[in-house]
């Protein structure tokens, strides 16, 4: 029976795209989702990209049942991608029980199986958001950690000190937490992309569905901030070049070529783009005008962040590759297939 990677949230933005690197890079997967954010055809498509399908189980990584009944039936995993979770910054806000339950009970879920069932393999999708507005930048992996912003951001701290304090007692564990920076465009086939569902919350997909007419026009939160352009900068990272780092990770615990049992790496670019500078660059990427206008600063918002990836390339020998322009082509690229719009 061939050795299965476990994608959690694999019909996801980050997860789909992920899963096809996995498959390209010769791995069999199984993707757990319960499609609460996300829609089944998205395993169509990842299909029709790499030729192969993956395997597919539908249910709540938080209901603890389901999910050892799960490793009971799949008893050749070799590794975890963790991905599924609550993610709307907002929402958070709103809803902070249903974010830590959700959450938190997934990860404790997953971790208790690994132990239980010997999967010693653990990939996590955590977040610069970890990072709070940093006092120094660009942040490296030794910057301190801020208290988060939002019960979602909070919720990515708490797995992370989880994840050590488990992998701290489970010296077979090997676990690795990847902390992505802003994840954007979609793969160049235009088959899966970013599907927010009901009003984006986040910039790019705001900006492609601003292009596809389907919004009126951009509203920039801000233009105030202690920035050259005033508006607040970013390191947005293309997913694909993202979804790579994660088949190195994976790759790099099998191998054992992991120094500690619980490390972490920042997934980013290491170049800054202010909102502005990223909707001149969509301008001229796409050739797409782009309505847009000045408003308020939003709530939670932090002014400035990128990364040093100086640790990821070196340790890792991962390099984010693609270029902004190309990244944001893909996006709208990706939004008019999903419009029609030719
Ligand atoms: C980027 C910039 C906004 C929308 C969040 C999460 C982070 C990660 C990525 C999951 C900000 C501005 C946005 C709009 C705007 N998510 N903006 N108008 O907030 O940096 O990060 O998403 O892992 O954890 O915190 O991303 O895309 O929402 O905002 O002006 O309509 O774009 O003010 O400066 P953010 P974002």
């Amino acid at each position: 029976m061939s050795k299965l990677i476990l994608v959690t949230g694999g019909t996801g933005f980050i997860g789909s795209h992920t899963v096809v690197e996995l498959q390209q890079a010769g791995f069999d997967v199984v993707i757990v989702d319960n499609l609460s954010n996300s829609k089944a055809e998205v395993v169509d498509n990842i299909e029709k990209i790499t030729g192969k399908r993956p395997l597919f189980e539908c249910f709540d990584l938080s209901d603890r049942a389901l999910t050892h009944e799960f490793f009971k039936k799949y008893t050749n995993i070799e590794a975890i991608i963790h991905f599924a979770a609550f993610k709307a910054v907002g929402e958070s806000v709103q809803k902070p029980l249903e974010y830590y339950r959700n959450n938190l009970n997934a990860l404790m879920n997953l971790l208790e199986c690994m132990k239980e069932y010997g999967v010693n393999n653990f990939v996590f999708s955590s977040s610069c958001t970890v990072y709070g507005q940093p006092d120094k930048l660009p942040v490296t992996e030794t910057t301190p950690r801020k208290p988060a912003e939002s019960p979602y951001g909070n919720t990515k701290a708490v797995a992370e000190d989880i994840i050590r304090d488990f992998a701290h007692v489970n010296s077979q564990a090997k676990c690795l937490a990847l902390r992505y920076f802003n994840p954007i465009g979609a793969h160049p086939s235009a088959l899966i992309g970013e599907s927010p569902v009901g009003v984006p919350n986040n910039l790019v997909p705001y900006i492609t569905q601003t292009a596809a007419g389907l919004r009126k026009e951009l509203s920039i939160f801000g233009n105030d901030y202690n920035t050259p352009d005033g508006t607040p900068i970013r390191d947005y990272i293309n997913v694909v070049d993202l979804s790579k780092a994660h088949v190195v990770a994976i790759n790099r615990l099998i191998s054992g070529k992991n120094k500690v049992n619980y490390e972490y790496f920042n997934i980013g670019t290491g170049n800054g783009y202010s909102v502005m500078e990223l909707v001149n660059a969509f301008i001229k990427a796409t050739g797409v005008n782009l309505p847009y206008k000045i408003v308020g600063r939003r709530a939670g918002d932090i002014e400035k962040i990128w990364a040093d990836t100086t640790l990821a390339n070196n340790e890792l020998g991962w390099k984010a590759e693609a270029s902004i322009e190309d990244t944001l082509l893909s996006a709208w690229n990706w939004e008019k297939k999903c419009r029609n719009i030719e």
